[in-house]
Formats: structure tokens, C-alpha cells, sequence
């Protein structure tokens, strides 16, 4: 029998109770409410490069029902009809696009991959081969305009899943390197963490970088970043590798980012707690207000920062949002529940809507 990755529960239930804890515990959910009443007004074409999934297609189902996009969903034909049909989704006038059976448009995009990074060792034989692989040709339909927006992810780890993008889309102009936020709903206002997804051990310069991005992401979702960058030290209290490069990189960021309200290296609780910082550290900047955005000195302490807030933490995390690349692709992080994904779309149309004046 066909895995179709449905569980063996009944999904609706656990939905609902999904909905109420959110209720029950109180997370404020105005950020999210916003992006999606945004979205609405002028839904975008969003490819699935995983499509044949149950929690892809149910969420692509809500997103086309809401009106939030308008899906197409990329994957082997008899897969997906099959647990649509299994599932009794209603997805029926939706796009499908089996790329085994795009004999033409897949040369066209290996072609033009072809052409891309012939002087990168690939060649045309690789690349008609790389194009049978979903995240190949939907980043491909991206880059061609055939969609507008690019979701991947979900069932692959994400270091083999943002490649294909990084290889085709590539960052945008005056960009050295893409990087991964995720917004923190709680019962208070929202938090975001940079960078929880891709560099693994970024240099001050990089971390630079890596500020710059996510003060404009933040402030993209309307909030005025107030950042610190973390450590295991406060203001010089300790000299060592990881101290030293956050000092440097506030040094940096604030002659870079004249406007920008950052601080550190810190502690989390110290960036965290204003009284904190008032008593110990009054000539911060951020003595006022505290920290509502937090870059990590390495992706180990963001991404476990993140994933251990969303086990235990009373919060929901939003995201990974990728920012930089040239176009809006977003990769879902493994095992991604169906409500993250419908968030991740509606982030994704945003996003898309007005691409070259505003993005991410
Ligand atoms: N930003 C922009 N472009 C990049 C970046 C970056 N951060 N990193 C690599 N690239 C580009 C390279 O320039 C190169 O482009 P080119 O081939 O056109 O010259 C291309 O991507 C491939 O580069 P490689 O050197 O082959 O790839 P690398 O080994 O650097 O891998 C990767 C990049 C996959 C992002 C790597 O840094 C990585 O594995 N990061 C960690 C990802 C991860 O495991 N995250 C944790 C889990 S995420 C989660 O939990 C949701």
C-alpha cells in the first residue's frame, strides 16, 4: 500500500485542538491575523515542491479555499491524486504538474540551468538529470515567472532542500548570504530569532550581514526591530571567541545601521529583561525597552533556541522565514505541521506582492 503520510488519527480533531490550546494559553495572534488579511487582497501563484503530502495538500486546500493563494501543486500525478482522493480533499480543479511528464519544459530548465552554472562544473547530461528533481523544477518555475512564489521543504532535511534554490534564484543584489529568521508569538509581543536556519558559524562581518537582513525583515511585518546580539557574556565580562565576535559585530552593525537600536553581546535574559538591564547595564540602549529580536552567535544556539521555545515554551513559532534570496522562496523545516505551512504561504504571497519595492 501507498504511503501517503496520513496519520493514523483523525487529523481533524487534532486541528481543532491545535486552535484551542492556542486559545487556552494565549498567544497573541495580530502579526499573523495581519499577514493573512494582507495576503488576501491579492493572492499569488505559490508552487509546492512537495505536493505529495497529506499536510501539503490539506494546506494548500486552506489557502485556496481562504483565498490566500493560488496553488500549484508539483509531484508524481498518481501520488497525489491518490490521496486526495483517499482524503477526500477538495483540491480537484487545482494545478498539478508532474515533472516526469514535462518532457519539454524540463529541457527548457535544463537548459537554462545548463547555461547558469555550466562554469560551475555542471554539466548538460547533470543538469537534464537534476531537473527530474521537484526542487529543482520549482525553483525553476520561480525563476521563469511561473509562479510567484516558491514553498519547499517538509520531508528532506533543509541543507539539501534550500540548495537547488540557492543554486537557481541565488541572493539578491548587494547580498552576500541568505539567512533564517523565525517570529516567536507569545502572550506578549511578538520576538524574532536570526539566524535559526543556515549559517552554521558566521564571522562578525557576517553577522553584520545577518543583522541588516533581519532589522529589514522585522520591520517588513511592521515592527521596529530592537535588537541584541547574544552570548554567553555581557558586555565584555568574558573575552572568548563567540564574546569577541558579538562585540565586534554591534561595533560594526551600529556604524553600519546608524538607525538601527541594537546592543550586546548579552546574555538572553539581560537582552530579555529591562529591569535587568537598568540595574546592571543602564547605559544600554536597549535599557529602555528591552530586546524584541535576537541574532545568535551560531546557528547550534539559535536553532535549538527556537526549537525548544516551540516544545515547551507556551509559544508558536513562525517560520523559517529565509531572507535575501532574489525571489521568495521559503523552506519548511521537517515535519512541519499543517498550520505552520498555511502561515509560510501567507508570508510567502506577502512577500511576493510587492517583491521589488518591499520584501523579506
Ligand atoms: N547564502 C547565500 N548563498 C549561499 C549560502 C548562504 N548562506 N551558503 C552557500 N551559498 C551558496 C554558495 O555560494 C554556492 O553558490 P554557487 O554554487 O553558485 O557558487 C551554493 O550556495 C552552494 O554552496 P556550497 O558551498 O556547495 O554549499 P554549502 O556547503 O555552503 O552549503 C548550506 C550551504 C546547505 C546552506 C549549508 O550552509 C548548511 O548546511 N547550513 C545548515 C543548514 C541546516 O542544517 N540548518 C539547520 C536545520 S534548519 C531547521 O531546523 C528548520
Amino acid at each position: 500500500a501507498m504511503d501517503s503520510g496520513v496519520a493514523k488519527h483523525p487529523i481533524t480533531n487534532w486541528e481543532a485542538y491545535e486552535i484551542e490550546l492556542q486559545e487556552r494559553i494565549g498567544i497573541d495572534q495580530k502579526l499573523m491575523t495581519r499577514i493573512t488579511n494582507q495576503a488576501k487582497k491579492d493572492p499569488k501563484t505559490v508552487v509546492f515542491a512537495e505536493a505529495d503530502h497529506y499536510k501539503i495538500l490539506k494546506a494548500a486546500q486552506i489557502v485556496k479555499e481562504q483565498l490566500i493563494a493560488n496553488p500549484i501543486l508539483l509531484g508524481n500525478r498518481a501520488r497525489i491524486a491518490a490521496i486526495i482522493e483517499e482524503t477526500n480533499l477538495d483540491l480537484h480543479d487545482c494545478v498539478i504538474i508532474d515533472p516526469y511528464e514535462e518532457d519539454e519544459k524540463r529541457e527548457e530548465f535544463a537548459q537554462l540551468l545548463y547555461k547558469k552554472r555550466q562554469r560551475k562544473g555542471l554539466t548538460l547530461f547533470d543538469s537534464r538529470r537534476q531537473m527530474r528533481d521537484r526542487n529543482y523544477f520549482g525553483a525553476m518555475m520561480l525563476e521563469t515567472g511561473e509562479a510567484d512564489a516558491l514553498i519547499s521543504g517538509l520531508t528532506r532535511d533543509y541543507s539539501k532542500t534550500i540548495l537547488p534554490s540557492l543554486q537557481i534564484i541565488g541572493v539578491e543584489d548587494g547580498i552576500n548570504k541568505v539567512a533564517g529568521m523565525y517570529i516567536i508569538l507569545n502572550k506578549k509581543e511578538p520576538y524574532f530569532f536570526a539566524d535559526t536556519t543556515v549559517n552554521v558559524n558566521p564571522t562578525a562581518d557576517e553577522l553584520v550581514d545577518i543583522i541588516g537582513l533581519t532589522a529589514r525583515a522585522v520591520r517588513f511585518f511592521d515592527t521596529e526591530p530592537r535588537m541584541a546580539v547574544l552570548s554567553y557574556s555581557n558586555f565584555g565580562s568574558v573575552q572568548g571567541d563567540i564574546p569577541n565576535k558579538g562585540a565586534e559585530a554591534v561595533r560594526k552593525a551600529k556604524q553600519r545601521y546608524p538607525d538601527l537600536l541594537i546592543d550586546g553581546e548579552m546574555q538572553a535574559n539581560t537582552a530579555m529583561n529591562k529591569n535587568l538591564l537598568r540595574e546592571h547595564y543602564p547605559f544600554s540602549e536597549l535599557a529602555e525597552k528591552g530586546a524584541n529580536t535576537l541574532v545568535f552567535p551560531t546557528l547550534t544556539s539559535g536553532n535549538i533556541a527556537y526549537k525548544l521555545l516551540q516544545e515547551i515554551g507556551g509559544a508558536e513559532a513562525i517560520g523559517p522565514v529565509l531572507m535575501g534570496m532574489r525571489k521568495p522562496v521559503h523552506i519548511l523545516q521537517l515535519g512541519s505541521s499543517i498550520r505552520e505551512i498555511v502561515n509560510m504561504v501567507s508570508i510567502a504571497v506577502v512577500d511576493a506582492q510587492n517583491y521589488n519595492n518591499k520584501h523579506i
